[in-house]
């Protein structure tokens, strides 16, 4: 049976990924820094998919942490073969004046964990000559916004990341898709006075990936835009 790796799947975007390919099969191998979450997710996923479900609690802002979490995944799947880069988090702010070390932050998480974990997975991708990588970006991988200070940055950065990597895996086969959605209704917007309406829904990026991942082999969706219908927040 075919599995899935997805860094920081608990809630959110990653939740709805993960369970996206559990519901079509997949094992699932997923990590988060809270242990309870991770616990509740294995019980509710593997019982109603009937799929394995691996978790390794990891801060994905910790490149020791990280490596575990990549032979953690090696030692207990024979192979991977999806891996989705989505751990990340956005920290307003404009870079004239937010507080110090709000970069280094967000690109620990945002991109040096999707570097490290892919480059510990993607050796046995180009062996076997099969695999797909989806590197979570966002808008604001390609528009800056005001208040997105280091948090653009750093997408702008993953983004980078996924297309050299896209330029890399050709010759191997393995695929590289970046996924650069809008606003989505999770966690990260708590406390928001929007309406949830205004927002995408996680499923619909889930669905998006998955559709992807399906293609023919000798098809690659290079990037995807998807925004709100009413476009941008803000
Ligand atoms: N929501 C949006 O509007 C939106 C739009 C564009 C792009 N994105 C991107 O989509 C990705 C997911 O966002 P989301 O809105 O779904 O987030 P979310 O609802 O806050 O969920 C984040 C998930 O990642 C885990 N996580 C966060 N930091 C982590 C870390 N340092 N190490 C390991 N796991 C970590 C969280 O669990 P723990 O807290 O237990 O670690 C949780 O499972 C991010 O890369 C984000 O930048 C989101």
């Amino acid at each position: 049976m075919k599995a899935i790796v997805v860094s920081g799947a608990t809630k959110g975007i990653g939740r709805a990924i993960a369970e996206r390919f559990a519901s079509e099969g997949y094992h699932l191998g997923v990590c988060a820094r809270n242990a309870d979450d991770l616990a509740e997710m294995k019980e509710q996923v593997s019982a109603a998919h009937k799929v394995r479900v691996e978790t390794v609690v990891t801060d994905m802002s910790k490149k020791s942490e990280v490596l575990d979490f990549g032979k953690a995944m090696e030692e207990r799947f024979e192979s991977i073969d999806v891996l989705v880069n989505n751990a990340g988090f956005y920290l307003p702010g404009m870079l004239s004046d937010e507080a110090d070390g709000v970069l280094e932050q967000q690109i620990n998480t945002n991109l040096y964990s999707a570097y490290h974990l892919t480059r510990c997975l993607i050796g046995k991708m180009k062996a076997r000559r099969e695999g797909h990588v989806f590197n979570i970006c966002s808008t604001a991988s390609v528009v800056p916004y005001t208040n997105g200070g280091s948090y653009c940055i750093s997408k702008f950065a993953m983004l980078g990341f996924s297309k050299v990597l896209r330029e890399e895996m050709k010759e191997y086969n393995v695929r590289v898709t970046s996924l650069l959605p809008g606003a989505t209704y999770t966690n990260s917007w708590a406390g928001a006075d929007i309406p949830e309406a205004r927002f995408m829904k996680a499923r619909d990026v889930a669905n998006v990936v998955y559709n992807s991942y399906v293609l023919s082999q000798s098809t690659v969706i290079e990037e995807v835009i998807m925004r709100p219908m009413l476009g941008d927040l803000g």
